[in-house]
């Protein structure tokens, strides 16, 4: 293995750059060249590939987005555009590619697999909706900026004794909403996986203000309920003023948290690792705090099951006693 490729692809993450500059380091060590795909996969059908040298990645560790940029590239899904990146792939004789992403990355890199190229990926998504491992790269970033968020949010709710509901990314997993929920101490916790009963969040709405407590905060997962909709809805219900505010892709931008920074370098490295082992069609991914690979369309098709005791956890120690 001389000659190998990295490429960021799908929603971009904090810590994509972390992971990249883990590649070309340990690949550098490992007596490599490391070459650099822009565009995600559509960089790869275009030939938009070059040489990334120590310096180029002296100073991304600690720096948001891609330095790589990244795509959802559609051409790469067809049987053709696959053929196209093959033979780009052979044209720069790379013996090996790095993938970072999410699900639909994931597939990509088998497809690559399928055609004979080694493949390695790293999980890059802040939804942690990927069930192999234990987290992605991205997901502690995005949520500690909700929480700033929340902060905010929630001082000025509570000048103006109002209910607050905060949207955040999250279609078919909860993740963000739950961390941020739980970490944020927010009152009412709505995931994907669960669902939301509107009576009981009006009904707790009302007790906690008998309480004195004015100000209640809801945390929804886009793919739940719409911020818009739940405050309508609530407002409807209670006549009190309720606000919506979407975070939306706020959480994806700013620099890695330090938890991310340091699971992109251990992830990345490996996979440099594996492919130099001769190691092809792995998902890397870290599970209590090992390491860990796994077939990827396996690791892809695991169904993730939602952490039903953190979110009896937050629910618990949210509500007024
Ligand atoms: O990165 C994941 C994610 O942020 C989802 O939670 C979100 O719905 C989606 O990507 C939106 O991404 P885009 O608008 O870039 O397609």
């Amino acid at each position: 293995m001389r000659r190998i490729g990295v490429l960021s692809s799908g929603g971009d993450t904090p810590g994509m750059n972390a992971a990249i500059r883990a590649v070309v380091q340990t690949g550098l060590a490992l007596d490599m060249e490391v070459y650099g795909i822009r565009h995600g996969f559509r960089g790869l059908l275009e030939g938009d590939i070059h040489l990334l040298t120590s310096a180029e990645v002296r100073n991304i560790n600690y720096k948001g987005g891609t330095i790589l940029k990244t795509s959802r590239c559609k051409e790469f899904e067809t049987e053709a555009g696959q053929k196209k990146a093959v033979e780009m792939i052979a044209a720069y004789e790379l013996d090996g590619i790095v993938v970072i992403g999410g699900d639909g990355s994931m597939r990509g890199a088998a497809a690559l697999c399928g055609y004979g190229v080694p493949t390695i990926t790293l999980p890059g998504t802040i939804d942690n909706d990927l069930a192999y491992t234990d987290f992605t790269i991205g997901f502690d970033t995005a949520v500690n900026g909700v929480i700033e968020e929340i902060v905010r949010i929630r001082d000025t709710m509570v000048s103006h004794d109002r209910i607050g509901v905060v949207e955040v990314m999250g279609n078919h997993c909860g993740d963000i909403a739950l961390y941020a929920g739980l970490a944020g101490s927010m009152d009412f916790i709505i995931v994907p996986e669960v669902g939301y009963d509107l009576g009981f969040i009006c009904d707790r709405i009302m007790k906690n203000r008998l309480k004195g407590i004015l100000t209640s905060m809801v945390i929804v997962a886009e793919g739940a309920a719409k911020a818009g909709e739940m405050a309508k809805a609530i407002h409807q219900q209670l006549g009190i003023e309720v606000k919506p505010v979407v975070l939306g892709y706020t959480q994806r931008g700013g620099n890695p948290t330090a938890g991310d920074r340091v699971l992109a370098a251990r992830l990345g490295s490996h996979a440099v690792r594996l492919l130099q082992a001769g190691k092809s069609n792995l998902a890397v991914g870290i599970r209590g705090n090992q390491i860990v690979s796994m077939d990827i369309m396996q690791a892809v098709e695991t169904e993730k099951m939602f952490d039903e005791e953190l979110y009896m956890l937050a629910n618990l120690l949210s509500h007024a006693q």
